[in-house]
């Protein structure tokens, strides 16, 4: 007798870490239900929901694992009232939560804070529930062309044929690659070590502000050049570019966090899970939209 494959629910599965999450799934055997409030093609080994936290299709009573790789408050707040029962439970936060709670701007203070609560609201669930959740905190996002700081410095650098830091832009990175967050959730699915646990998931590799751009630069095709400005006249720069419609959201919170180091540990994901990200290797199509 064949048993049937085990059932993964996927929300945020059209995302930049959903979509290759999807693809693991399915290497691995699994029957894929994911979420999505588009409409979304049909294909053989991934059934779309159409559908929203607010508006929830019907689902199934049981599944194997959830895995919520959309915005965290929206999923603990699903799954504190959810009537579906999953031993296992995979939902992607950020290192946000560390890095904006004592940001000099209360809209990231407040972001860290929705983090934090979502947080205690999904494990403060799973211990009502006996259900076991691990939360997965990557850091700088980056690979599927979608992501919001390199794949926009790839194309500001583009249209413009040069990228401008401030001297000050030195602080550590640790940018993380969404295959490498995908494999991840995977693994934290399988091991019992990871029940109840929250992980901060770096990249492979640390590197200076800077270098992380100019390797951003030198993968593009011509390579833009990037200027170091004194941080009064990349300031003043600002000014200007933001008369013209660009960075209009580079805070000064965003530019004194340039020269800080973010900086997190990988080592308690790799001894739980496996936890093994690539080194920093970017290549034109990871910044290029398709
Ligand atoms: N991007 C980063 O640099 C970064 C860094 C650290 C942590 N993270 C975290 O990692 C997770 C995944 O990141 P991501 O960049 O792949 O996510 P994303 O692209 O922002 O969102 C993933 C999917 O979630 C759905 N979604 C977005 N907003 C929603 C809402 N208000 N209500 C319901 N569904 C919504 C969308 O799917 P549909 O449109 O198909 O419904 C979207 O494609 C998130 O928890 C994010 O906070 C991201």
């Amino acid at each position: 007798m064949t048993s049937s494959p085990p059932i993964a629910l996927v929300f945020g599965a059209s995302g930049q870490i959903g979509m290759p999450l999807l693809q693991r799934l399915r290497v691995a055997g699994w029957q894929v239900l994911a979420l999505s409030r588009q409409r979304q093609a049909q294909t053989e080994d991934v059934r779309w929901l159409r559908g929203s936290f607010d508006q929830m299709p019907a689902l199934p009573a049981q599944v194997a694992a959830v895995f919520g790789c959309g915005p965290l408050d929206h999923f603990a707040q699903w799954y504190a009232d959810a009537r579906l029962c999953s031993p296992r439970v995979i939902a992607f936060g950020s290192t946000s939560v560390h890095v904006k709670q004592a940001s000099v701007d209360a809209a990231e203070r407040d972001v860290a804070q929705r983090l934090r609560q979502a947080e205690l609201q999904l494990f403060a669930s799973a211990a009502a529930r006996g259900e076991a959740v691990t939360v997965l905190r990557p850091t700088l996002v980056y690979g599927a062309a979608r992501d919001a700081t390199l794949t926009r410095i790839a194309s500001l650098a583009r249209r413009h044929g040069r990228f401008v830091l401030p001297a000050t832009a030195v602080g550590r990175r640790q940018p993380v690659h969404v295959d490498d967050l995908a494999a991840a959730a995977l693994a934290a699915a399988a091991a019992r070590a990871s029940h109840g646990h929250g992980y901060d998931l770096p990249g492979g590799e640390t590197l200076a502000y800077c270098e992380m751009v100019q390797r951003v630069l030198g993968c593009l095709s011509p390579p833009p050049r990037l200027h170091r400005l004194p941080l009064p006249v990349f300031r003043a720069l600002r000014v200007l570019a933001r008369m013209r419609g660009i960075a209009g959201d580079l805070s000064d919170a965003a530019i004194a966090r340039m020269g800080e180091d973010l900086v997190f540990d990988a080592e308690p994901a790799r001894r739980d899970f496996g936890y093994s990200p690539r080194p920093f290797v970017p290549q034109a199509a990871m910044f290029t939209a398709r």
